[in-house]
């Protein structure tokens, strides 16, 4: 108990008995609105304070400045309203989880926070910070009905995790950068990214985005991932190096990508499912890769020119004809400048990825499963199209 000590003791020596609710050494509970004034006298509180689950009153601070702990409401299913119309910082975690019917956030002049976490908050539709918030470490937002980010506007930050946000249709920030990671994912399929001045990150990853901007990104010591994003083209004009992988995956309507800068690729490329992707013609200058090479796809010409150096394997694997671009590839792994294993086909009905093996179009006596049916369902097409003709 050395940490009750220290805090109990100064705030005996206060000359008065209120002081001494300004800092608690543990967490404190509100139960109602009349817990929520005693605190409302002080204008720095210390400690954590925790609303109670069967509150039902609007619970408000107002008067506290600063709050040197952490503010949470977890499972509070009847609470409606919360806030502290003079707070400025908390340097703690606000945590809001599984709070039914909250539908409003009020801290107009809050600018500095430690930690953001939010879950399951389905009637809330606005951040209400309306002074916003330019500072802040980690912001998990997941399952609001909040319809924007407006409120939160950083500048650097550690984590972001923005996910299954259905309402939220634009994400602008001006971040600069991103130490560990952020992640949007599952929000509204049309939602808008832009990330103006956003220079480094650690991981990216974008799941079910609209479109995604980020022209001034010039390096990610982690991973760019873009999964399942609804986007044509994607364009990282900027980057020219990335320290981990790089995964372009079941982007549906992706035609075109452009990483006109980027160099040095230190983990995996990995193209795979983007039916729309035909031409790869975006990676001029591309020269090494520190994992593997590993695109299957519907393309017809894939070209890195520059690229002398994979340290993994080498897989591309199409349903089109890729025999032009096989003859560049197939010179590298005659130089030793892939290090790995070299797979390069064409026509074939299942492309995969890296380690396995697409069935070859016209493979009669190939008996898998999936080459049975695909094989099945060409030749119902054919029969079809014959048909067709017979029918003319
Ligand atoms: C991160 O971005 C902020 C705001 O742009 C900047 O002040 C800071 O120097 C940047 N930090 C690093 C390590 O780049
Ligand atoms: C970054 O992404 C890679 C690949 O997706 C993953 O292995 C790694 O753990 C991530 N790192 C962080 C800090 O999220
Ligand atoms: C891209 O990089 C160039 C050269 O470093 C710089 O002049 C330009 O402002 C950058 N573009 C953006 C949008 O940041
Ligand atoms: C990424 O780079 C930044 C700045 O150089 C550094 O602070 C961070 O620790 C690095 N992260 C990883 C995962 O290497
Ligand atoms: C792909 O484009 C089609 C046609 O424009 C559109 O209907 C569909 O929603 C898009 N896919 C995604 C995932 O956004
Ligand atoms: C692909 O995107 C790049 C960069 O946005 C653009 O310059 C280029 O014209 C696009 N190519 C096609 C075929 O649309
Ligand atoms: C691509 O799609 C196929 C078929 O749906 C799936 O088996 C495979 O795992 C997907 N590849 C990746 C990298 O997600
Ligand atoms: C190739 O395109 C077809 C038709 O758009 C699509 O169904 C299929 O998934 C695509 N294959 C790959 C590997 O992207
Ligand atoms: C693929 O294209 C090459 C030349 O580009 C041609 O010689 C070859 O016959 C084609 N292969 C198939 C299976 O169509």
């Amino acid at each position: 108990m050395p940490s009750m000590m220290k805090i109990a003791l100064p705030a005996l020596a206060a000359a008065s008995g209120a002081y001494a609710a300004c800092s608690v050494s543990a967490t404190t509970t509100i139960q109602n609105a009349g817990d929520a004034s005693a605190i409302a006298s002080c204008s720095t509180f210390s400690g954590n304070i925790a609303i109670a689950t069967g509150t039902t009153d609007d619970i408000s601070f107002p008067g506290v400045k600063k709050i040197k702990g952490d503010l949470i409401a977890d499972t509070a299913t009847e609470l409606k309203q919360i806030g502290a119309s003079d707070l400025e910082e908390l340097d703690g975690e606000m945590m809001l989880n599984d709070l039914t019917r909250l539908n409003a956030v009020n801290f107009p002049k809050l600018k500095a926070i430690d930690s953001i976490k939010w879950n399951a908050l389905p009637a809330l539709q606005e951040i209400g910070f309306t002074g916003e918030v330019t500072k802040a470490n980690k912001v998990d937002i997941q399952n609001t009905a909040l319809r924007s980010l407006k409120g939160i506007n950083i500048e650097e930050v550690d984590t972001v995790f923005i996910a299954n946000n259905g309402y939220i249709d634009e994400i602008s920030m001006q971040l600069g950068n991103v130490s560990t990671s952020l992640t949007l994912a599952d929000n509204n399929e049309a939602v808008k990214v832009e990330l103006p001045n956003l220079i480094w990150a650690s991981n990216l990853t974008f799941r079910f985005c609209g479109s995604v901007s980020v022209p001034s990104l010039e390096r990610l010591n982690g991973s760019l991932g873009l999964y399942n994003n609804g986007f044509e083209s994607f364009s990282a004009p900027n980057l020219t190096s990335v320290g981990e992988a790089v995964a372009l995956v079941a982007n549906e309507n992706l035609s075109n990508v452009s990483f006109p800068a980027l160099t040095k690729i230190s983990g995996n490329l990995q193209i795979a499912n983007n039916s729309k992707l035909i031409e790869i013609d975006g990676y001029p200058v591309l020269k090494s890769i520190g994992g593997a090479f590993d695109m299957s796809g519907n393309f017809t010409d894939v070209t890195t020119p520059k690229l002398n150096s994979v340290s993994g394997a080498f897989n591309l694997q199409s349903t089109d004809n890729v025999t032009e671009t096989c003859k560049t590839y197939k010179p590298l792994k005659d130089k030793k400048l892939i290090e790995g294993g070299y797979r390069c086909e064409g026509k074939l009905i299942d492309p995969a990825g890296e380690g396995h093996k697409g069935t070859k179009q016209g493979d009669g006596d190939d008996k898998t499963g999936a080459a049975t049916t695909l094989s099945a369902v060409n030749g119902a097409l054919g029969l079809a199209a014959m048909a067709a003709v017979l029918l003319l």
